[in-house]
Parts: C-alpha cells; sequence; structure tokens
C-alpha cells in the first residue's frame, strides 16, 4: 500500500506541477478569457480539476464535510458546455489557485488514511488521469491562443533510424481486448474481451506531413471520390483546405505552433487534422482508417508468445526511449523510437500524435461507468470517433495501448494525425 500512495501522489504532484505550468505562465485578463469557442478559460479547468478531487476524494472517499458545496453546480462539465463557460460565476485566478491548494492538502490526508481497497485505489487513479487530461486540454488552448508564445521546451532530437518498411501485416486471429488487470485501467477500457480480426495491413508510423502534402496538391481537398458525404458537406461548409494552423508562405507550408510560426516539418506526423480529413486522405491513398480493434492488436498482441501486452514494447511503462510523451510540443519524426515497436513491428502507436480510427466510441460488452456516466457513458451515443495512443501532449501516467480517447469527427485542435491500413488477402 505504501508504495501505490507513493505512486499515487506522484502522479497527483506531476499533474499539479503542469496545471501550474500551464496556467502560472498567463496573466489573469489570459486566464479568464475564452480562447475559442470550443475550450473553456483556462481559469475554469484550474477550479474543475481542484472540484472534482473534491467530490470523490475529499468528500466520498475521505467523509469529510465540502470545502465548497456552491462550486459543484459552476464547474460540472455537463451543466455547462464549453461555450457558455466564460459568462459563468468562476473564481478568479488567484481564489481559483487558493481553492485548489485547500483541496489537494485534505486530499493528501484523505489518501494517507486509506485502508487502500481496490475502490480507493481506483478513485485516486483515475483522478490523477483526470487532471493529467486536463493538462493536455490546457496545451491544446494555448496552441489556440493568439499572442506572445510562453510556452517552450527542447525539440524532439531527429532520430533517423533506418526506415521500417512501411506497411506490416497482423495476420488473422483473435485477440484479448481491453484491460483485464490494469488498475489504471478508466471504465471505458474494461472489460478484456476476445475480439477476432480477420488479416489486415497497417502503416508502421504515421501519415507524415509531407504525403498529407501530397494529397493537398493532388487537389485531394476538392475531389469529391476521397469524401464522404458528410464530409464533403463539412469540408464545404468549414472551408477546409489544409490541416488547421497552416498557411501557404512564399509557396510553401508554414503552420503556427505555441505563438510562433515555422516551416512544416515534412517529416513529422501530420496533426490537426479532423476525422473528416483523416478519412479522405486514406481514401486517395487507396487505403482506410485501421478500426480501433486493429489499431489495439496492431500496438499489444505477440502473436509468438499468444499473449497481449500493456504497451507495444512490454509491460513496463513508458521511458523515453519509447515514447514521445509530455516532453516536447511537437511530436517526434515518423519512424523515430524503434525501442517502442510493437511486435508486428509498428511505431508510435503511443505518444507524438492521437491516432483518428474508423470506430465510434461505444462500451466494451459488459462496461460498467466509473466513477459516474458522465466520465464515459454519456458519450455512447454515435456521435464520437474513437482516438488511440496519445500525443507529445500527454503524461505518461495517460498513455498505454488500451486508453480510449473520443472526439467528434469534425475536431481539429486536439493533437490528432492517423495511419491507414487495408484488408489482407
Ligand atoms: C477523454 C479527453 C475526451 O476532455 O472530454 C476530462 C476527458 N473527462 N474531464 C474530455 C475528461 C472529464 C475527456 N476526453
Ligand atoms: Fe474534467
Amino acid at each position: 500500500m505504501t508504495d501505490f500512495k507513493t505512486r499515487a501522489a506522484g502522479s497527483l504532484d506531476a499533474a499539479r506541477r503542469r496545471t501550474r505550468a500551464l496556467t502560472d505562465c498567463l496573466d489573469d485578463a489570459e486566464l479568464l478569457a475564452q480562447h475559442s469557442p470550443l475550450m473553456s478559460p483556462l481559469v475554469w479547468d484550474l477550479a474543475h480539476v481542484g472540484n472534482v478531487e473534491e467530490v470523490h476524494l475529499v468528500r466520498r472517499l475521505g467523509h469529510r464535510p465540502a470545502i465548497r458545496p456552491d462550486l459543484d453546480e459552476v464547474y460540472d462539465a455537463f451543466e455547462h458546455p464549453r461555450a457558455e463557460r466564460p459568462a459563468l460565476p468562476l473564481l478568479s485566478p488567484t481564489e481559483a489557485r487558493d481553492y485548489i491548494d485547500t483541496v489537494r492538502a485534505q486530499a493528501f490526508d484523505v489518501l494517507d488514511s486509506l485502508e487502500g481497497d481496490a475502490e480507493e485505489r481506483r478513485t485516486v487513479l483515475f483522478l490523477a488521469q483526470h487532471e493529467h487530461q486536463h493538462g493536455e486540454t490546457m496545451l491544446a488552448t494555448h496552441q489556440l491562443r493568439e499572442g506572445e508564445a510562453v510556452l517552450t521546451a527542447p525539440r524532439p532530437q531527429a532520430s533517423a533510424p533506418p526506415g521500417p518498411p512501411v506497411e506490416v501485416l497482423v495476420e488473422h486471429g483473435a485477440f484479448m481486448m481491453g484491460a483485464a488487470t490494469d488498475e489504471w485501467a478508466l471504465d471505458n477500457e474494461r472489460p478484456a474481451h476476445v475480439v477476432d480480426i480477420p488479416a489486415f495491413w497497417i502503416d508502421t508510423s504515421p501519415v507524415t506531413a509531407a504525403e498529407y502534402g501530397r494529397f493537398i496538391d493532388d487537389g485531394g481537398y476538392e475531389d469529391q471520390r476521397w469524401w464522404t458525404a458528410e464530409g464533403r458537406k463539412h469540408r464545404t461548409e468549414a472551408r477546409l483546405e489544409a490541416p488547421l494552423f497552416w498557411r501557404k508562405e512564399g509557396g510553401l507550408w508554414a503552420r503556427r505552433r505555441f505563438g510562433r510560426t515555422e516551416p512544416v516539418p515534412g517529416d513529422q506526423p501530420v496533426m490537426h487534422v479532423s476525422w473528416y480529413e483523416a478519412d479522405a486522405y486514406a481514401r486517395w491513398a487507396g487505403r482506410r482508417l485501421p478500426t480501433e480493434a486493429e489499431w489495439e492488436k496492431a500496438a499489444r498482441w505477440d502473436r509468438s508468445a499468444g499473449l497481449t501486452r500493456r504497451n507495444p514494447w512490454g509491460e513496463e511503462d513508458a521511458d523515453t526511449d519509447h515514447a514521445g510523451l509530455g516532453r516536447h510540443l511537437e511530436p517526434a519524426p515518423s519512424g523515430s523510437f524503434p525501442a517502442g515497436e510493437s511486435p508486428c513491428g509498428a511505431r508510435q502507436m503511443i505518444g507524438d500524435v492521437w491516432e483518428w480510427t474508423s470506430s465510434d466510441f461505444d462500451g466494451y460488452p459488459g462496461f460498467r461507468p466509473y466513477p459516474g456516466p458522465d466520465y464515459s457513458e454519456v458519450f455512447f451515443d454515435g456521435r464520437y470517433k474513437v482516438l488511440r495512443g496519445g500525443s507529445f501532449g500527454t503524461h505518461p501516467d495517460n498513455a498505454r495501448a488500451t486508453f480510449r480517447n473520443w472526439d467528434f469527427p469534425v475536431r481539429r485542435q486536439i493533437f490528432a494525425g492517423f495511419r491507414t491500413a487495408r484488408d489482407a488477402g
């Protein structure tokens, strides 16, 4: 139990350092501003992570009296969609920091006093991952904000390992999908279940910006053949012509990244594309997006051992050789991280960019909501597509081959790219 408490407290601490780093670098006006209707003001995220921690750890597990019961309603994500949040009676940045400090001090007292049963452990790990997720959401808000750059990080090493084959075959057969015993697994990763999948080919690395550029140059956005009816409608209405944040400058593609403009690096995975664009690109390339189950099988099925791994490289958590997670402000070149390769030979399944899959977000057979219906279940309505693998903006504690993310197919502000697949035989 001591080990668990140390590990959990370390994750909560890391999440909080990031929450503070992403908010302490901006003045109050910027924290209160809504940088995009898609996102909350950062001061909302700041107090929201504290409120969720108060509700589940201080009150529910700790049986302590409420600190600020009046805040539950204000910071309930379902009561108020993001666009409405600036109009709420939000705590000021100073009040929000005081509030989350108060909650955190009590939360750590409660954590100390826990027996450590499965329910308690699950709640604590959920809370750490919840704040880490908001860390990535806040990073996406930073990417959308206008104005002077405030974030810096070393650029990823442009490692140029011998290029892996372009695609690999994943043979027909059943594998165990989802998390069987992993206590970090959130509700939507459970229960583990057997899925039988026909043979397919999958890209060994994410589609690059240069490859995507060829689709643009080939008139891919205008060519009706590559788009579904819905995609065509959206492309026209939203006037899509290139990934979000891209702009043509002197005949070359430039991108805006966290307040700076730079040439688009052709060897990096393309990102800030919607599901519709990813789907159209795949059709142009004579391919398709992988299903969620195909993606997971390519990431973790060890055919020679007959076992499903926790991560592409094995059971261990990601280290810096395996994946680009939470250290940089952009993805590493496609084909990087040979040490993170999955048993079938696919790289960067974890980290760098989230990957769109063709699948709708839904519960696995026998799904049970935790800690309530509002984490996953309310999104099982056919309007969301699944993304897998995590991005450079994802903390390692939220990255594993079973982790599931989801968003509307029109969304482009997330750090999402894709890889393609095709049927075999
Ligand atoms: C898993 C990223 C889709 O931000 O909507 C945060 C995570 N859920 N607080 C979201 C989440 C509740 C969720 N995503
Ligand atoms: Fe939340």
